[in-house]
């Protein structure tokens, strides 16, 4: 079963210029605006709302300082621990984390780049740590090397997602698109969360392909996005 190679996105020289398509007029209701209120921003809300209350001021941010490991440990534990198991015919167990994933498989793997140590680590989602991926730094060398020239940010943390595609296309065909998905959905939780905890953050446009496939045998392993999280430098 074929990975289907998109290749790494990166800005034109020259942009196009596009018109966005122009939807035909139909039967028109406007929805009430759903402001989060001054008070519920300057203080206090409750549990329900202080989300909106983040989403309200989420934004990208790319200035960093280093975060501690506790900031780190609590962006992965709200983003991607495993939650609970479940048993399955596919050959692993199914998941539950704070992400929303196709088929509860949870193909993808985040591995971290500390700042200030030359290895990568990767998350074990199951009993919450970061366990040292043998020859990651050379391996991966180029990539961190790429992904400094993208967004550079010497005190960045960098979380790379690595896909194991094998596992959910031991359940669907054509796979690839719920796996993109599912990255994208870990993006958006992670920027979330990052938000909720104070720290700044920002995704990449590049996969990590050709780089992080190199980690394993051809074909298991594939790169589907990267970003950096930081604390803020002020
Ligand atoms: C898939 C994806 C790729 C992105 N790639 C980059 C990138 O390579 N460099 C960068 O500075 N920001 C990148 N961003 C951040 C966007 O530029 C940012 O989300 C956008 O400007 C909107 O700003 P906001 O996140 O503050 O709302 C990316 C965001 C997404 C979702």
């Amino acid at each position: 079963m074929a990975w289907m190679d998109l290749g790494s996105p990166r800005p034109k020289q020259q942009p196009d210029r596009y018109t966005p398509f122009v939807w035909p007029d139909g039967h028109f209701r406007l929805l009430t605006p759903q402001w989060v209120s001054q008070e519920e921003l300057a203080d206090g809300c409750s549990a329900e709302r202080h989300v909106l209350r983040v989403l309200a001021r989420r934004r990208s941010k790319r200035t960093f300082s280093r975060l501690d490991m506790s900031e780190l440990s609590q962006l992965l534990w709200h983003c991607a621990r495993t939650q609970a198991t479940s048993p399955s015919p596919l050959g692993f167990e199914l998941e539950q984390r704070p992400t929303p994933s196709g088929g509860a498989i949870h193909p993808i793997h985040l591995l971290v780049k500390l700042a200030g140590e030359p290895q990568w680590c990767r998350y074990d989602s199951r009993v919450h740590a970061l366990v040292d991926v043998v020859g990651s730094a050379d391996l991966l060398r180029d990539l961190l090397a790429h992904s400094e020239f993208v967004l550079p940010g010497a005190e960045a943390t960098r979380i790379l997602l690595v896909a194991e595609p094998g596992k959910t296309q031991a359940k669907y065909e054509d796979a690839a698109s719920v796996i993109w998905r599912d990255a994208g959905a870990l993006l958006a939780i992670m920027a979330v969360v990052a938000e909720a905890l104070g720290s700044h953050f920002c995704p990449l446009g590049i996969t990590g392909e050709p780089w992080a496939s190199r980690l394993a045998p051809p074909g298991i392993l594939a790169g589907v996005g990267m970003a950096l999280i930081g604390n803020s430098p002020e």
